[in-house]
C-alpha cells in the first residue's frame, strides 16, 4: 500500500486532498507538510499523522512512497523533481509549473527516476465532463468543431496572496485558464497551432498585482477546431457561485450544451443574498468526488504499475496553451505554438 505524504496544507490541500485519503483505503497518508507551522499541525491533528515543516525531512524517510504536491504553482516543479530524485512517486496540483522549462524538467527527472508523474487536471475525474468526453468519443455529435467555456467565480483571496501574482503562476488565466485549455485539448484530441487572449484586471487586487483577473482565451487547434473560453475571478461573490461554469460542444452533427444553473441540485434563499445556487463543495465548483477519483487513479497507477490517464503530454499542452494565452494578453496579439523558448 503506497504511504503518502501532503505537502501544501492551504486551500486545495486542505478541502480537496487531504479529507480524500480517509476514503481511499488502498493508500495510507502518514505525513504532512507546510512551512507554516499552524496550518501544518492542525492538518497532522485532523489526519492523526507526521507534521513537518521542511519538505525535505519528508524525502528522507524512505517508508513513503508517493508525494502529494498542493504548493503555489511556481513551487510544483522543485518540489516534485526533488521527490522523484528521492525515488517517490508524485502527485501535483495543476498548472504542472510556472514556465514550460519547469514542466519539462519535471517531466525528465520522472524519466530519469522511473517513477510516476501526474498532475491532477481534475476535470478529468469529474463525471459530468467524463460524460461529455464519452458523447464525443462515441461520435454523437460528429467531429466537434467549436467549444465554448466559461469558469466563472469570486474567490476571497488577500491581496498579498501568491494567487495575484504571475510569475508565481498566479492570475486567473494560468490558475483557471489551465482547466479550460486542459478540456479543450481532452476533447479536441489535437495540438493547438495558435492562442489569443484578451484580459483585463478589475478587482482591486489583480489591478496592484499587475494581474489579470478576466479573460477570454481563443485557441486554434489542427484540424481547424476553435475553443473559445471566459475564465474569471473578477464576478461579483454570489453571482460568481451561482453561474460557475458552462460548456457548448458545437460538432459537424450535434451539439452538447452544459450549464452549472441548469444542473445544480440545490437552490438556496437567503435575506442577505436572495436566490443563490450553492457551489458543489465549499472550495469550488467541482464535486468531491472528482479529487476523490483522482487521488485514488494515480494510487492504482502505482500499486498497479500503468501510466496515469491521459500520459504525460496533457499537462504541458494544456500549460502551453495557458502561457501563451498570458502572454498574448501582455502583447495584443495572437501567439503561435509550439511556444518560443525565450516567452516562457
Ligand atoms: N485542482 C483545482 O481545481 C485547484 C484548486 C485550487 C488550487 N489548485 C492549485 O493548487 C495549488 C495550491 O493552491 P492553493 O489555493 O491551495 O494555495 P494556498 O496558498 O492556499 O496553499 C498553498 C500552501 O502551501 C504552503 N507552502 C508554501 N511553500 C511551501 C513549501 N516550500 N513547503 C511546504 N508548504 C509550502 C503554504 O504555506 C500554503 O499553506 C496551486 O498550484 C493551485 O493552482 C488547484
Amino acid at each position: 500500500m503506497p504511504r503518502v505524504a501532503l505537502v501544501g496544507c492551504g486551500n486545495i490541500g486542505m478541502a480537496g486532498h487531504l479529507p480524500m485519503y480517509a476514503k481511499i483505503p488502498e493508500a495510507e497518508l502518514v505525513a504532512v507538510c507546510d512551512i507554516v507551522e499552524e496550518r501544518v499541525n492542525a492538518a497532522g491533528k485532523q489526519a492523526e499523522v507526521d507534521v513537518y515543516t521542511d519538505y525535505r525531512r519528508i524525502l528522507d524517510r524512505k517508508d513513503i512512497d508517493m508525494v502529494d504536491i498542493c504548493v503555489p504553482t511556481d513551487l510544483h516543479a522543485q518540489i516534485a523533481i526533488d521527490a522523484m530524485s528521492m525515488g517517490k512517486h508524485v502527485l501535483c496540483e495543476k498548472p504542472m509549473a510556472h514556465t514550460m522549462d519547469a514542466a519539462d524538467a519535471m517531466r525528465e527527472a520522472a524519466i530519469q527516476n522511473d517513477v510516476k508523474l501526474m498532475i491532477g487536471q481534475v476535470r478529468r475525474f469529474d463525471h459530468r465532463y467524463v460524460s461529455i468526453k464519452e458523447q464525443i468519443d462515441a461520435g454523437k455529435v460528429g467531429r466537434p468543431v467549436f467549444i465554448r467555456r466559461a469558469e466563472r467565480q469570486f474567490l476571497p483571496f488577500p491581496p498579498e496572496a501568491w494567487h495575484w501574482n504571475p510569475k508565481m503562476g498566479g492570475g486567473v488565466i494560468l490558475d483557471i485558464g489551465v482547466h479550460v485549455t486542459d478540456l479543450f485539448y481532452w476533447y479536441f484530441q489535437r495540438e493547438a497551432v495558435e492562442v489569443y487572449a484578451v484580459a483585463k484586471s478589475v478587482r482591486e487586487s489583480a489591478v496592484a498585482a499587475d494581474s489579470f483577473d478576466h479573460a477570454f482565451i481563443t485557441c486554434k487547434f489542427e484540424g481547424g477546431g476553435v475553443g473559445f473560453a471566459e475564465t474569471s475571478w473578477a464576478y461579483p461573490e454570489g453571482f460568481g457561485g451561482a453561474y460557475y461554469a458552462q460548456l457548448d460542444v458545437i460538432g459537424t452533427e450535434g451539439k452538447i450544451q452544459y450549464a452549472d444553473k441548469d444542473t445544480n441540485p440545490m437552490v438556496e434563499f437567503s435575506k442577505e443574498k436572495g436566490c443563490e445556487l450553492p457551489r458543489y463543495f465549499r472550495f469550488m465548483s467541482t464535486t468531491e468526488y472528482a479529487f476523490e477519483e483522482e487521488i485514488r487513479h494515480f494510487v492504482r497507477c502505482i500499486i498497479e504499475d500503468e501510466e496515469p490517464t491521459g500520459g504525460r503530454q496533457y499537462a504541458r499542452a494544456a500549460l502551453e496553451m495557458a502561457l501563451a494565452a498570458q502572454r498574448s494578453a501582455e502583447i495584443g496579439r495572437p501567439v503561435q505554438l509550439p511556444l518560443e523558448r525565450e516567452i516562457y
